[in-house]
């Protein structure tokens, strides 16, 4: 879809489902959000959203970012995530942790980093030639955003709808012309003409496919509901480590083929655990790993941990287990969308309990 950005009501479509609050009306006061922050984003956007403290996380406090990106643009970011990436979807509507009333204070605490006026950006939707646009990201784009804006190569996806539908063309043709201070984002405009950036800016809206069936998810299973050992009569592996903590994804894989007795333990925020996980893992999210520990055999079955990021959310959960004494504790070394990406088995749904609207 060329043109405009889809309207804010998206917004609140995507957090409502049940009664939208006034969006981020009042906020409220930045300690619960500098918590929140804290427990649930530090670990890879870096204590100061400084950024890249774990894979492609952004650097939140730029004011390139923030003096154009709207608070729709952060919230929706926050609830939904950035579907197959590290971005996980924290809201509770959609199996994450956090309720709207908290994704509002994160993202007032966010926009506290802002000390540079907000941009008036000029929304006039551009138009182009978008063969130009691909043969020019191609070419001056692909090597850090991979070939089709999918992200992964040592800079944040460009071609996700939770992204595409709150980013403007002003803002994409900002970002590009100016790119983004301390990181390695370069500025465009000099190099690029503006009817070319306007064509990149063309290309990349032809990703903008809103997935028809938005899932909506219940709750994830509590914990104790659930079976923490995998086949507990099977073999045990014998798993060869690198450096002493990272476990090889054909070992695991040929492990869960052999119903070898085993314990896996996925590190994401529960709404990642919903879509899809290795088979029979646990949800042990980085920001809640107490309540496994007492649930753990500890008579040297292995566990091991898993996250998209791909070893920091993992990392933190070995290091608690390992901690507390557990020996055989390793961290899945590709991370889990090699997993899923090479076909290895998964785990999905529950099913959406609704559609929303
Ligand atoms: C050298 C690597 C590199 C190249 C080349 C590059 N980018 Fe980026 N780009 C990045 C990084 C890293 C970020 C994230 C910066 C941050 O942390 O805010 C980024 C951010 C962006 C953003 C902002 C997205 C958002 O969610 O805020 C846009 C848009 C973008 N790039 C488009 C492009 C386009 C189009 C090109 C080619 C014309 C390009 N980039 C070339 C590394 C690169
Ligand atoms: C496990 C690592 C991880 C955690 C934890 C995490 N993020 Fe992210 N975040 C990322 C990555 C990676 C991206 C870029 C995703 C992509 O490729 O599009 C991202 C993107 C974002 C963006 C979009 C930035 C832009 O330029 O478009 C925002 C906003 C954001 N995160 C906020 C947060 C907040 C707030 C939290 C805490 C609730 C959080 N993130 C937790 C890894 C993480």
């Amino acid at each position: 879809m060329l043109g405009a950005m889809r309207p804010v009501l998206l917004t609140a479509t995507l957090l409502a489902g049940c009664g939208a609050s006034a969006p981020h009306a009042a906020p409220p006061p930045s300690s619960e959000g500098a918590a929140l922050y804290a427990q649930y984003c530090a670990l890879c956007h870096g204590a100061d959203g400084e950024g890249y403290a774990a894979d492609d996380a952004t650097r939140l406090r730029g004011q390139r970012f923030l003096t154009t990106a709207t608070d729709d643009l952060l919230a929706v970011a926050i609830a939904r995530g950035r579907p197959h990436t590290a971005m996980a979807g924290y809201s509770d509507q959609f199996g994450g942790p956090l309720t709207d009333a908290q994704i509002d204070a994160l993202v007032a605490f966010v926009r506290g980093w802002q000390v540079e006026p907000t941009v008036a950006l000029d929304a006039t939707p551009l138009e182009g030639d978008a063969e130009n646009g691909a043969e020019l990201f191609a070419r001056e784009c692909a090597s850090c955003h991979g070939q089709l804006g999918n992200g992964g190569r040592g800079a944040q996806s460009l071609n996700r709808w939770t992204f595409l539908s709150q980013a403007s063309d002003a803002f994409l043709r900002y970002a590009i012309e100016h790119g983004r201070e301390e990181t390695p984002m370069p500025a465009f405009a000099g190099r690029l003409s503006a009817q070319e950036i306007a064509d990149v800016v063309v290309f990349l809206r032809r990703f903008e496919e809103e997935p028809d069936v938005v899932p909506r998810f219940m709750a994830p299973p509590r914990l104790e509901d659930m079976t923490v050992v995998r086949h507990e009569g099977g073999p045990r592996p014998q798993f060869e480590l690198r450096e002493g903590r990272f476990v090889s994804a054909a070992q695991v894989r040929d492990a869960v083929a052999a119903q070898a007795r085993l314990i896996l333990l996925d590190a994401r925020p529960t709404s990642d655990w919903l879509v899809a996980r290795l088979p029979g893992a646990l949800p042990v999210p980085y920001y809640d790993i107490e309540p496994i520990l007492a649930r753990l055999p500890r008579d040297g079955t292995w566990i091991v941990a898993y996250c998209g990021c791909p070893h920091t959310a993992s990392g933190e959960v070995v290091d608690r287990l390992r901690a507390a004494g557990f020996e055989h504790t390793a961290v899945l070394d590709e991370g889990v969308f090699h997993w899923i990406d090479a076909g290895y088995p998964t785990e999905e749904g529950p099913l959406p309990a609704a559609r929303a609207q």
